[in-house]
């Protein structure tokens, strides 16, 4: 039988929620398909911080590179400032591990209404390819006069040709296993330097996938086409600030947060990749047990796909959808009034159809 060690990091807020019915139906269908996910489960987040002044232990990262992969919740407490959570656990996972992709697909199933008139189920299926480890997001800057009258911050973007060049290729690679159509987003009217660099090195790029077509968009423009013509879309590859930003509209477009599945991939094989949904730690809703499961189910499956179990990462995605096509045990976000509990045992019982 395969057995697989998983760190999981519930972390904040509604994370612990979803993550906790998720193992549940990860469980239920490792049993199904005849493998074992072997959980260790870390305390590390915000409630961790409030004892010990960080959101981790100093050998966390050390911890976490003897695991197959990470199933994290979400990370943020509206008590301490996010990026001080954030810089303290979520981003140098990403960086150590050096989990260049991450992988944002956005389905508009059955039974889901988008808030976009006149799009029906099937007509928007999009990847966003999101740059993970430098970008907008490199932990580069510093203050000068902090905290006088002339204080200035300045925050650096970091592109590399290696970095830009591995994420573009990875996004080429799954336009040919997919529809064989790629866009590109930069801010080449505005940014100079880093997204000249970004837009020379799809093209050239591009020329190792003659059969992919190929376009390029301004944010500003993309952002704008996420809403008005989603179904041109099929895979975009994007740095990290613009794909998170696309990220967020194309979970909108298609039901809402609670739906958002989302993996941090590394192709180091030394290296665990970490699987968590798109949305964060909800404050608003949590602890009543109403948040949405599914985005940290369908994450789930992503991490199972990763692992090589794609059967069982198959037989999730069919129970979810089943479940949103019927819509019984949907939660509020859906219109439903199911609890989260509740949506996820649905979720397990469908397993099986
Ligand atoms: P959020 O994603 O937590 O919530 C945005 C809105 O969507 C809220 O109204 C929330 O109730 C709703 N929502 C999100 N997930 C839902 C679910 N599963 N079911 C039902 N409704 C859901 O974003 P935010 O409010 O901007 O951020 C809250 C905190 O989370 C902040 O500290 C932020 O930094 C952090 N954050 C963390 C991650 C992460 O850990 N990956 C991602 C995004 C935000
Ligand atoms: C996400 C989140 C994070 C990000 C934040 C919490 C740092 O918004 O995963 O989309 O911007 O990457
Ligand atoms: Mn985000």
């Amino acid at each position: 039988m395969n057995e697989y060690k998983i760190a999981v990091i519930p972390g904040d807020g509604i994370g612990k929620e979803v993550v906790r019915e998720a193992c549940r139906v990860l469980d239920s269908v490792a049993t199904i398909n005849n493998f074992k996910l072997n959980y260790d489960s870390f305390d590390w987040g915000s409630d961790f911080y409030f004892k010990n002044k960080k959101m981790m232990p100093e050998d966390g990262l050390e911890i976490l590179s003897n695991f197959d992969a990470i199933f994290l919740g979400a990370v943020g407490d509206p008590k301490i400032q996010d990026h001080i959570t954030l810089n303290g656990l979520l981003l140098p996972i990403r960086r150590r591990f050096d989990q260049f992709v991450c992988l944002r697909p956005s389905a508009l199933f059955e039974g889901v209404e988008s808030p976009l008139k006149g799009i029906n189920a099937g007509e928007i299926d999009l990847v966003v390819v999101r740059e993970n480890t430098e970008g907008e997001y490199a932990n580069v800057g510093g203050f000068q006069y902090e905290n006088f009258d002339d204080e200035i911050a300045i925050q650096s973007s970091v592109f590399t040709r290696k970095g830009t060049e591995r994420v573009i290729r990875y996004a080429f690679d799954l336009s040919m296993d997919r529809n064989k159509k790629l866009t590109s987003i930069t801010k080449s009217n505005a940014q100079g330097y880093s997204m000249v660099l970004w837009d020379k090195v799809f093209k050239e790029v591009s020329k190792d996938y003659p059969d992919v077509k190929t376009n390029s968009l301004l944010i500003d423009a993309a952002c704008m086409d996420f809403i008005r013509k989603p179904s041109e879309f099929d895979v975009v590859v994007a740095s990290n600030l613009f794909g998170d930003i696309l990220t967020d509209i194309a979970a909108m477009i298609t039901g809402g947060l609670g739906l958002a599945s989302s993996g941090n991939i590394s192709e180091n094989k030394d290296n665990p990749s970490m699987f968590e949904p798109t949305h964060g730690s909800a404050p608003d809703i949590e602890g009543q047990d109403i948040a949405n499961p599914m985005a940290q189910i369908l994450t789930g499956a992503m991490m199972l796909s990763y692992l090589g179990e794609n059967n069982a990462a198959n037989s999730i995605r069919e129970a979810v959808k089943i479940v949103l096509k019927t819509g019984n045990s949907i939660t509020a976000d859906l219109g439903g009034n199911a609890t989260t509990t509740e949506c996820a045992e649905e979720v397990i019982l469908k397993l099986d159809e």
